[in-house]
């Protein structure tokens, strides 16, 4: 298992495995992917992914989806934790989220509730608040104060 940069070949992949978890792949282009991480098993198939979308100073994460044979290995909190480590090296203060299915997990990591009102407007205008996402979905914040301690450079094992 090897967690490394979305490259354009992907595309279609990261689609089939957001499909296939009931995902949004409306917006899912080339561009939006080269903010994207996905992990790829010993045969090179793509068995989980999670982006960051750029939302002026606010960042959204989204796309997170791993492959149910891989699922309970920490890959999707590394996945998070890396993501995180980016954003913030970015100068990204923020890291917003939706979800319809993983509060728990999020809560998990550090995130916390909040009002869809209290998101920035450039959150509540992106496609993934207004379209994308049902109204049921809970949005989540995560302070980069609140974030982990910067990514060392480490081998992880799933
Ligand atoms: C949610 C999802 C990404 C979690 O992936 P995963 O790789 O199995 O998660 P991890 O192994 O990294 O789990 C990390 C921790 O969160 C917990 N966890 C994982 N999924 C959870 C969930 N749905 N609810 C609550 N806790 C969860 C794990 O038990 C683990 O806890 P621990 O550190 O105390 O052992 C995966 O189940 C998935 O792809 N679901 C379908 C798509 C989806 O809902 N994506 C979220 C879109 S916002």
């Amino acid at each position: 298992m090897m967690i490394r940069k979305a490259r354009d070949a992907d595309l279609g992949g990261i689609q089939t495995l957001l499909r296939a978890n009931g995902l949004p792949v409306e917006d899912i282009s080339m561009t939006l992917i080269e903010g994207f991480l996905v992990a790829e098993d010993a045969r090179g198939s793509l068995v989980a992914s999670a982006g960051l979308e750029l939302l002026g100073s606010s960042v959204l994460l989204r796309s997170l989806a791993v492959s149910s044979k891989w699922r309970g290995k920490g890959v999707a909190r590394e996945l998070v934790t890396r993501l995180e480590d980016i954003a913030r090296a970015r100068g990204q203060h923020e890291v917003w989220l939706l979800t319809t299915t993983a509060q728990r997990f999020f809560e998990r990591s550090g995130y916390e509730r909040v009002s869809r009102e209290d998101a920035p407007d450039e959150v509540r205008m992106c496609k993934e608040f207004t379209i994308l996402c049902p109204s049921t979905a809970v949005c989540m914040r995560k302070q980069s104060t609140q974030c982990a301690a910067p990514m060392t450079e480490r081998p992880k094992t799933f």
